[in-house]
C-alpha cells in the first residue's frame, strides 16, 4: 500500500483486509453542524419541554380551532342562533339569484353533481316532485348542511361552510327550480324517492 510521506505519522495501527486509516479531523464544516444539533437540541427541549414557552400539539390544536372559528365566524353563541334560523323558500328574485350564484360556484361545486340546471347528474334531480330525503324548506337546508358522506355528497357540497342566509339563498334558488323540466334530467330512483312538492 502506496502511503504518502506526510501521512505517515497520521495512520493508525489497524488493518482490515488490507484497510488501513488515517487519524483525519473531522472537517470543520461537519463539527459546526454536529455542535449546532447539540446546541437546537438543547435549546429546543428547555423551550418546549422544561420551561414550557412554546405550545405543545393540544395547545397548537385548540389556537389553529379559535383562528378557524374567527375565520369562518363560527362559535358557540352563533351555532346556538343557527339552530334557532327559520328556513323559507323565499321567492325574491335577488335571493334566487344569490342562490344561483353558489350553486354554479366554485366553492361549493353544487352544479358538478347536480347539473348545471338541477337535472341531476350523480346526484338526483333537484327539479321533479320526488325527493330522497324531504323537500321542505328545513329538509333541503338539512341536506346541504350535513351532506351525505358516504353517497358522495360532503357538507355544503364541498366542505366549505357558509352562513345560514346563503344557505337559504341556496334553498330559493333550488325551490325556483320546480317543474322547470330541464333536458336530460336524471330518472328517478323509485326504489328510495318519495313524492314530495315544493309548496
Ligand atoms: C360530489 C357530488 C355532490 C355535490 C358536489 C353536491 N351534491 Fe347534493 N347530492 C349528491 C348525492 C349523491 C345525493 C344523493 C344522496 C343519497 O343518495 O341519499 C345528493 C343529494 C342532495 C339533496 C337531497 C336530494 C333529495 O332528493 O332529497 C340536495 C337538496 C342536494 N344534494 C343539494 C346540493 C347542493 C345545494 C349542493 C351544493 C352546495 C350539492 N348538493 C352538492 C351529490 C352531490
Amino acid at each position: 500500500m502506496k502511503v504518502l510521506d506526510d501521512e505517515k505519522d497520521k495512520l493508525l495501527e489497524h488493518e482490515y483486509d488490507g484497510i488501513r486509516e488515517l487519524d483525519n479531523h473531522m472537517p470543520v464544516w461537519w463539527l459546526w453542524l454536529f455542535y449546532f444539533t447539540i446546541a437546537f437540541g438543547i435549546g429546543y427541549a428547555l423551550y418546549y419541554e422544561v420551561f414550557e414557552w412554546g405550545p405543545d400539539q393540544h395547545e397548537e390544536y385548540e389556537m389553529e380551532m379559535a383562528a378557524a372559528a374567527e375565520k369562518y365566524k363560527f362559535n358557540e353563541q352563533q351555532s346556538a342562533e343557527e339552530a334557532s334560523f327559520t328556513w323559507t323558500y323565499s321567492e325574491q328574485a335577488e335571493v334566487i339569484e344569490k342562490g344561483k350564484e353558489i350553486f354554479m360556484g366554485m366553492n361549493n361545486l353544487c352544479f358538478t353533481c347536480h347539473g348545471s340546471a338541477g337535472e341531476g347528474l350523480v346526484g338526483p334531480n333537484l327539479t321533479d316532485d320526488k325527493w330522497l330525503h324531504g323537500c321542505s324548506a328545513e329538509e333541503v337546508a338539512t341536506s346541504i348542511t350535513e351532506g351525505f358522506p358516504d353517497k358522495g355528497m360532503v357538507a355544503y357540497g364541498s366542505g366549505a361552510p357558509m352562513p345560514n342566509e346563503d344557505v337559504n339563498a341556496l334553498i330559493s334558488y333550488i325551490g325556483s327550480l320546480k317543474g322547470t323540466n330541464p333536458p336530460n334530467a336524471k330518472a328517478v330512483d323509485e326504489t328510495r324517492a318519495k313524492p314530495c312538492s315544493i309548496q
